[in-house]
């Protein structure tokens, strides 16, 4: 698939948010090492802790789907900096990363930057450590 056909999901997805306490939608999009694509918007609630992030709705479907491989997830806000993931996400994206892993933070307007997960979390605790 084509980046701009991403940049379209991510752009649906952002739209999608629920977000009457903060009005700062935000989508992600994960593309799995098989090519799959699976998006999630951040859902708030009147009780503000009970809210989550577009990550995590993205990376709850992908597990749905029976993948575990995060080869790239486009986040967009409408920041002109593009949409940047707080260090809890940071984390759940790195659960299923690996060394290649892209984080493309994307604003309407396209892509604003490309950074690898190890850029976002170094010296990072995962999985393996509890091997
Ligand atoms: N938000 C995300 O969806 N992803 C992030 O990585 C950063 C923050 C959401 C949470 C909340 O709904 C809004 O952005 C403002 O913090």
């Amino acid at each position: 698939m084509h980046e701009d056909n991403y940049i379209a999901l991510v752009k649906e997805a952002m739209n999608k948010a629920y977000v009457p306490y903060s009005n700062y939608p935000v989508g992600a999009l994960v593309v799995t090492d098989n090519g799959n694509t699976y998006s999630g918007c951040n859902v708030e609630n009147a009780s503000y802790p009970e809210g989550h992030c577009a990550e995590t709705a993205a990376i709850a479907s992908m597990v749905m789907g029976g993948e575990k491989n995060i080869r790239m997830i486009y986040v967009m806000s409408k920041n002109d900096q593009g949409g940047c993931p707080c260090g809890g996400c940071r984390q759940r994206i790195r659960e299923f990363s690996d060394i290649d892993t892209q984080v493309i933070l994307c604003s309407p307007g396209g892509v604003q930057q490309r950074l690898l997960l190890a850029d976002l979390l170094p010296n990072s605790f995962g999985p393996e450590h509890l091997l």
